[in-house]
């Protein structure tokens, strides 16, 4: 199992006019792992920004960790290797390090991302989760990914993969909603314990007022004493709590900034001092899919 690069470019809502430019200053500027998916409809920019670089010699491929993740549409088991096949071909690689199931739940397959009924609410389809993992482990056996993992899993969902009596590879991480005011103690204990990693999305918060991490007055302060900016803090934070994260940016200043955290550390009352802001707020709620029978957001945690 491959070691995944702690930090990692966050590539969700990079519009695909400013993508390729941002994964060529994130390579330039030092990052490897870049975190990727259907979804967000610009691999083919990522791709065209791995591709430069390679060409240019300032990276090789085996250099790169390189994410992508099995969107809900395509949960059914003969749609996955079809589903990454397509990833494949728009970041014009051949193999994936990491391919994520991105969310438990499988919709109705089709063109629209999210197939909405009448009432506005997401049409599923009649597939487990269970039985899509096992299409992604074909995956890894045929070559096209190098491990798999899932994402918007909750503790029950991610033991009962665990406890699969014919799983043939585990998942590698867990990746999640977290930052200071969600900070998954339980869910992050839990993955620890079964040796799963856990990978931070959203670590920078949203920026409605009551979610705006970073203009949160602890965190400037914190900030403030180390030199360093709020999203350097908010990073720096998931890091020394032993997890991967991901933070989103296309502005080639914040993506330099947000990989300048591993020239200081956070003492260890600072890090109480941020886990106390905790409000369970969730960002990502998702809310077309709450009537799912996945939908992984109904129990604690
Ligand atoms: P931008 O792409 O213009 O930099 P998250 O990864 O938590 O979802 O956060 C992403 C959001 O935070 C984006 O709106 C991004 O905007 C912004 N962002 C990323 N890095 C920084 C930073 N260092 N300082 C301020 N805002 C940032």
């Amino acid at each position: 199992m491959a070691k995944i690069p702690a930090v990692g470019l966050g590539t969700w809502k990079a519009s695909p006019g400013e993508a390729t430019e941002a994964v060529k200053v994130a390579i330039d500027a030092g990052y490897r792992h870049f975190d990727c998916a259907y979804l967000y409809h610009n691999e083919n920019e990522i791709g065209a920004g791995i591709r430069q670089k390679i060409k240019e010699g300032v990276v090789r491929r085996e250099d790169l960790f390189v994410v992508s993740k099995l969107w809900c549409t395509y949960h059914e088991p003969s749609l996955v290797k079809v589903a990454c096949k397509k990833s494949l071909k728009a970041l014009k690689l051949d193999y994936l390090d990491l391919y994520l199931m991105h969310w438990p739940m499988g919709f109705q397959p089709g063109e629209e991302d999210v197939p909405l009924d009448l009432c506005g609410v997401v049409i599923p389809s009649d597939t487990s989760f269970l039985k899509t993992w096992e299409a992604m482990e074909d995956l890894v056996i045929k070559g096209l990914v190098k491990d798999i993992g899932v994402s918007n899993f909750n503790h029950e969902q991610l033991e009962s993969l665990l406890n699969k009596p014919d799983l043939k590879f585990k998942p590698i991480t867990n990746q999640i909603e977290c930052h200071p005011y969600l900070t998954q103690k339980n869910l992050i204990s839990f993955c620890k314990a079964r040796d799963v990693s856990v990978t931070a999305y959203r670590p920078l918060g949203g920026s409605r007022e009551g979610t705006d991490l970073l203009n949160n007055p602890t965190i400037r302060r914190i900030a403030n004493h180390y030199n360093k900016s709020c999203a350097q803090i908010l990073i720096r934070f998931q890091i020394q709590r032993d997890l991967i994260v991901i933070p989103k940016s296309t502005n080639p200043k914040r993506i330099q900034e947000n990989i300048q955290v591993f020239d200081f550390e956070l003492t260890e009352n600072h890090m109480d001092e941020i886990m106390s802001l905790n409000k369970n707020l969730r960002l990502a709620t998702f809310p077309t899919t709450e009537s799912h029978k996945d939908y992984p957001f109904h129990i604690d945690f």
